[in-house]
């Protein structure tokens, strides 16, 4: 497996991968696009990765991240940065992360979420925020952001209702919980 910056030329591979894995419709092409670009850093760098099957060249997982400055809000509206150690200027936001179930529990996760830690230190961000799937299985979401530091700062009920798409735990809408947790770097 190897892990790579997400670039513009893989907008459409990675919209098949998340109408499969996350739910048909999440993101728009557009959106993705859109997405891509907000992981453009001011050094340079991509602060999103993806992870791939050398063998098949098939994309096995997704982390999109942003750096502070170019992004306002998640998928859903709510927001509690006054609950925050730092301001949202100085924050970066970590997305959707999502790996295909061959390649869940191996690490991989909390690998691809280094890539764009490494990148976030390296343009001087103060914290990362997030909002987490609460009914991801086994809690694995909030898990895996626990064991890398991240710490819980407020649960939002229904934070995907109005995210026009087919959620695969409840199909439409979507009434799964968003845990906002908070990483200091
Ligand atoms: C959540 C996810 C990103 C974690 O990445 P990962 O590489 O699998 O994480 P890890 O291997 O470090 O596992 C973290 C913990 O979750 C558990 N876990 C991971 N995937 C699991 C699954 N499918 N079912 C049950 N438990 C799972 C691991 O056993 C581990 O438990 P531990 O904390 O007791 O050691 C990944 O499993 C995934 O994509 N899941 C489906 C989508 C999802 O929930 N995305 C997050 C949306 S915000």
């Amino acid at each position: 497996m190897l892990i790579k910056p997400f670039l513009e030329t893989d907008i459409d591979r990675v919209k098949k991968f998340t109408d499969s894995e996350i739910g048909d419709g999440y993101y728009s092409r557009e959106e993705l696009i859109e997405n891509q670009k907000k992981s453009c850093c001011s050094n340079g760098a991509i602060s999103s990765f993806l992870l791939i099957d050398e063998s098949s060249s098939e994309i096995k997982g997704l982390r999109l991240a942003y750096p502070p400055g170019n992004w306002s809000h998640g998928k859903g509206t709510a927001l509690r940065d006054d609950l925050w150690p730092f301001s949202i200027h100085e924050t970066a936001y970590f997305q959707s992360l999502f790996l295909a179930k061959d390649a869940q529990r191996l690490g991989w996760g909390p690998k691809l979420s280094e890539k764009s830690i490494d990148v976030f230190r390296q343009l001087g961000a103060k914290g990362i925020a997030t909002h987490s799937w609460k009914e991801s299985p086994n809690n694995s979401s909030v898990r895996y952001l626990l064991n890398i530091g991240f710490k819980e700062i407020i649960e939002h009920p229904l934070y995907w209702f109005n995210v026009d798409y087919i959620c695969t735990r409840d199909g439409k809408p979507c009434r799964c919980t968003a845990v906002e947790m908070y990483l200091t770097l």
